[in-house]
């Protein structure tokens, strides 16, 4: 039976001592809340102890005003006849919800985790009507549908950013304190309408996310990454540390991975050059994959590591695991914060150094952030090739220098120089992944590290990106071109089976092309 037809149906039993009216029971005039609403009769005011009495959200109890009941006292008489406007009262709605979700809560006892079953969906179906029907509101057919979607959002999910999780369309979800929400679809930032109620709301949902995995955040360790049951990264964070309230960042976890013919019809390579990077990688160098936050460094380090053979054995080494490798031999190795008393901490560092003891013929790091650089770039050199890794940077440039601090975090004792050197004889090839201002990702270089000349490490492009302007609508316009430089490691694609065409690398674009 549809909630709607059971809200009008035959009265159910009350557990609040609320009285349960026929739904035709006509509102009482002296309440000014309990007018018609699109349908749904209104029941009769409920007796004063039906009225909310604990807070549903701490310190934000909606107080039964003198004579007005609970619907005043949020302001959501409906005007007659008509739905009560979600966009004056969104707040009120929202903190009627919690009222409700608070109550049934209450009635659960410790049970305060909902799995979803149809039990449960029923269970709680029956307690909405019964407090809805307390709270002497009178909402419209769709309001009230819109209400229970909370309620359930509430108890199952996490709260109102729960139909943004669930929408596909989003790829990213971003919390900034109870009031500004935000979502990313199709690479472009939205504002959203969602709100919470207050930063206590939106630190339950923190905590529902973070407690089945037994982690903790407080204002003595404010901060906390985290994954979402489907598989989606999250990381949060809260005052102090978080100055306009809690922050939830969700990088939502998309089912389907894209593959390198989605990133060719996007635009964001082109054929040529994904021919091009697949030899390399089957040909066992060493790439990095650079780029900014969020610029689709994983997607296509993702991507490379599918063009691994499938007779090797692929170690990979994340912080939270996002990598979808389609080989059977496959290894998936996850850093693990520590306990609540600091220890048993296992960083990335700490996994590659192991990960050379379990006979890898590839190692796939997710993202060097520190000190892990070091080892990954000593296994590279002696003899662990064709490894994997991305970074943050702006440039295949900036990459090297990163790469650079980032081996000092090591703390070895080493001079610059020799640091420099060991990037320079590691790393084969850097693939520079951009987010354009109008949101596509492209692949912005595909470089070359050549060597040392004197202090500076060589590098080469072998492909760039160019702009070559605006459409009306503010797409940005570009190509991908070869330089027509060929690299030097040719001979190693060559070894590997791979002779690659000229055409790949622009030679036949033109006599200003460099001839080899
Ligand atoms: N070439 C692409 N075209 C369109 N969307 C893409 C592309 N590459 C990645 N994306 C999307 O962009 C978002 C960010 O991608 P990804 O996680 O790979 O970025 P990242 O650089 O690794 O981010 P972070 O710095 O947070 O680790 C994802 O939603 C992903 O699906
Ligand atoms: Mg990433």
């Amino acid at each position: 039976m549809s909630l709607l037809k059971r809200l009008g149906g035959a009265p159910q039993p009350s557990d609040g001592g609320a009285a349960a009216a026929p739904p035709s029971a006509p509102p009482p005039p002296e309440n000014g809340a309990l007018r018609s609403g699109g349908g749904i009769t209104a029941p009769p005011p409920p007796p004063p102890e039906a009225m909310p009495r604990s807070a549903p959200v701490e310190q934000r109890a909606p107080q039964p005003a003198q004579g007005g009941g609970l619907s005043a006292a949020l302001g959501l008489s409906a005007p007659s006849g008509g739905d009560v406007s979600m966009g004056a009262t969104d707040q009120r709605v929202l903190e009627l919800s919690l009222w409700i979700v608070d109550r049934i809560q209450g009635s659960m006892g410790n049970q305060t985790e909902l799995k979803r079953t149809p039990e449960s969906e029923r269970l709680l179906q029956d307690r909405f009507t019964n407090y809805y029907r307390q709270s002497g509101i009178n909402l419209s057919d769709s309001q009230v549908k819109k209400l229970y979607e909370m309620v359930t959002d509430e108890l199952f999910g996490f709260g109102p950013i729960e139909p943004l999780l669930r929408d596909e369309a989003n790829s990213e979800v971003m919390v900034n304190g109870p009031n500004t929400v935000y979502i990313e679809q199709k690479g472009k930032v939205i504002l959203t309408p969602v709100r919470f109620a207050n930063d206590d709301h939106v630190l339950k949902v923190i905590d529902r996310i973070i407690r089945p995995l037994g982690r903790r955040i407080d204002r003595k360790w404010p901060m906390v990454d985290a994954r979402l049951p489907d598989g989606s990264r999250v990381n949060a964070i809260i005052p102090p540390c978080a100055i306009d309230g809690p922050t939830i960042t969700i990088r939502k976890f998309s089912k389907k991975k894209l593959e390198v013919a989605d990133l060719i019809k996007f635009g964001s390579m082109t054929e040529q050059m994904a021919e091009f990077l697949r030899a390399c990688v089957v040909s066992r160098l060493n790439i990095v994959v650079s780029g900014g936050t969020g610029s689709g460094k994983t997607t296509l380090l993702n991507v490379l590591s599918n063009f691994i053979p499938e007779e090797e054995r692929i170690v990979t080494i994340e912080d939270s695991a996002e990598l979808k490798l389609g080989q059977d031999h496959v290894v998936r190795l996850e850093a693990k914060p520590a306990e609540v008393d600091g220890s048993g901490r296992v960083s990335i560092n700490d996994l590659v150094i192991n990960s050379l003891r379990m006979r890898p013929e590839r190692v796939v790091i997710g993202e060097c952030r520190g000190g892990e650089t070091m080892a990954m770039l000593q296994a590279m050199n002696t003899g662990h090739d064709g490894s994997l890794t991305t970074l943050h940077a702006n440039t295949p440039r900036d990459s090297c220098s990163r790469m650079e601090t980032m081996a000092m975090m090591a703390g070895m004792d080493m001079p610059l120089k020799v640091i420099r050197e060991q990037v320079a004889s590691a790393i084969d090839l850097i693939v520079q992944q951009t987010r354009l201002e109008d949101g596509q990702r492209k692949v912005s270089y595909v470089t070359e590290v050549q060597g040392m000349e004197g202090d500076i490490i060589v590098l080469q492009d072998i492909f760039v990106l160019e702009m070559k302007g605006k459409t009306p609508e503010g797409r940005i316009l570009t190509e991908l071109k070869p330089t027509g430089t060929r690299p030097r490691f040719t001979s190693r694609l060559e070894a590997h089976g791979f002779k690659l065409p000229a055409s790949v690398f622009g030679a036949d674009v033109g006599n200003q092309r460099k001839p080899w």
